[in-house]
């Protein structure tokens, strides 16, 4: 049904101002409570892509749809439509030092609420209730500047979770993080499919797409899609995965000779 669209591109090209293309010819489309994962090599695009769907970087060529709408750079400076628009759509990034800006932990999680018009004392206990719920609270005061990794990326998690967006885009999210809070992030990527929510993650942990995702995007080093599908069996596809650098050949020796095949770092 048309009006289960969450994004549609349309052979969506983008290229960085005196640089080569990130995406090349990208078309897609994404409905309401689909889990998509994003895959592909270092430099392929995905980051890029995401930012595109986050209606911070716009096609150089191609249309971008978003819930029914053409979206155009002039159409997100309007302040109203892009405070709709990021009501509806969380972006965690791939680095969190490019999302966390504020003095401390508290002021992050009050940051997006208070933005929407919300009174301070509901800020007060959508922030408390987010951050008791994923064992972040001893943390408030802290300056997020010297957080570990792991806990920058919760406090990024937590401040897009005061908004409850229905779209979570995510950029790597179990990048550095220790296999238990991996564990943990995966978890939380079901809870919210559970609760209907679209998630699009960018990631080359395969166990995202098997475990989390109905579909799958493959981006090769052209920048164009390589594969696409059900994520199950493209993950199944050794030659795509090898292509795409999703897994490499492991190279080890046997009765003194070198012996090498195709070696994948997931196990479920
Ligand atoms: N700000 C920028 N200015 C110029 N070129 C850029 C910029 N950001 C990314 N690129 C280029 O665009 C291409 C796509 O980069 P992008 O970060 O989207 O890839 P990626 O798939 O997310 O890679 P990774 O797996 O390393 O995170 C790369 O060739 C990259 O060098
Ligand atoms: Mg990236």
């Amino acid at each position: 049904m048309k009006g289960d669209m969450v994004f549609e591109l349309s052979r969506v090209s983008y290229t960085y101002m005196n640089d080569g293309d990130a995406l090349e010819s990208i078309s897609m489309r994404i409905r309401k409570g689909e889990n998509v994962s994003i895959l592909g090599a270092n430099g392929s695009g995905k980051s890029t892509l995401l930012k595109l769907l986050d209606g911070l970087y716009f096609p150089s060529s191609g249309e971008f749809r978003a819930f029914g709408s053409s979206i155009h750079e002039s159409s997100m400076n309007d302040k109203k439509i892009s405070m709709e628009f990021h009501k509806r759509v969380g972006f965690i990034f791939q680095d969190p030092d490019a999302q966390l800006f504020l003095p401390t932990v508290w002021d992050e999680v009050t940051f997006a609420p208070l933005q929407l018009g919300l009174s301070k004392n509901r800020v007060k206990e959508i922030a408390s209730e987010v951050l008791n719920k994923m064992g972040l609270y001893g943390l408030k005061d802290r300056t997020p500047y010297h957080l570990s990794e792991g806990e920058k990326k919760k406090v990024c998690i937590a401040s897009i979770f005061t908004l409850d967006p229905e779209v979570w885009l995510m950029d790597e999210p179990t990048a550095s993080l220790d296999p238990q809070t991996q564990g943990w992030m995966i978890d939380f990527i079901l809870e919210l499919a559970k609760r209907g929510k679209t998630c699009i993650i960018a990631t080359h942990d395969l166990e995202i797409p098997y475990v989390t995702s109905q579909t799958c995007y493959i981006l090769g080093e052209d920048h164009k899609i390589l594969a696409e599908g059900k994520a199950k069996e493209l993950l199944s596809q050794k030659d795509i995965l090898l292509k795409a650098n999703l897994i490499h050949k492991h190279r080890h020796f046997h009765n003194g000779s070198v012996h090498i095949h195709p070696h994948e770092h997931w196990h479920v």
